[in-house]
């Protein structure tokens, strides 16, 4: 390889570096693969909250359900970051109609009939810099 096309790789590289930190200051990172998250991952718990109040939104039951485990996280930065998730949702003691905000407060059936919970699978895409979030999927199966 010659000196100049050493510089002009250098020069090429030095530019996609620059590029790279301007474009990630607009939140217009490149898009990235999808990488697993711990549990602990900083906002997973409020995301996955999304997921059960999507649900609860959708659902008929007489009953709220809130977040019971997450299987499997992954998170991709793409204009913003995405959240792949499975999770599972089950039923709490907490009657729909008296509205209780707060699903902390509110215990998980215990077993019995009332008891159920669903798996699924959830994606979400926050797009902080249009104060936007999307919810992009959410199934969910007995
Ligand atoms: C609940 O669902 C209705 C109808 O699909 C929608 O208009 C509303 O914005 C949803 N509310 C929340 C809190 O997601
Ligand atoms: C990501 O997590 C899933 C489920 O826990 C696991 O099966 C997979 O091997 C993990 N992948 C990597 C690259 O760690
Ligand atoms: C919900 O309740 C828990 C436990 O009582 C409390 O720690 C938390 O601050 C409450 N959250 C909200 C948003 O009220
Ligand atoms: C998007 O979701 C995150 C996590 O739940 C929340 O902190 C943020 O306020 C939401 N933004 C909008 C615009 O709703």
């Amino acid at each position: 390889m010659g000196v100049k096309t050493l510089l002009l790789l250098l020069l090429v590289s030095v530019l996609a570096a620059l590029g790279l930190a301007a474009d990630s200051h607009h939140g217009h990172s490149m898009p990235g693969a999808p990488v697993n998250i711990s549990q602990n991952d900083r906002g997973l718990q409020q995301v996955v909250l999304n997921a059960a109040y999507s649900f609860n939104n959708q659902s008929n039951d007489a009953y709220l359900f809130k977040p019971s485990a997450i299987r499997r996280a992954q998170k991709q930065i793409v204009k913003g970051v995405r959240y792949i998730i499975d999770l599972e949702i089950s039923r709490t003691v907490c009657h729909k109609r008296r509205n209780s905000k707060n699903l902390s407060k509110c215990d998980f059936q215990p077993k019995g009939p009332l008891h159920q919970t669903f798996q699924c699978h959830f994606e979400f895409w926050m797009i902080p810099w249009k104060n936007e979030n999307t919810t992009q999927i959410l199934h969910c199966k007995a």
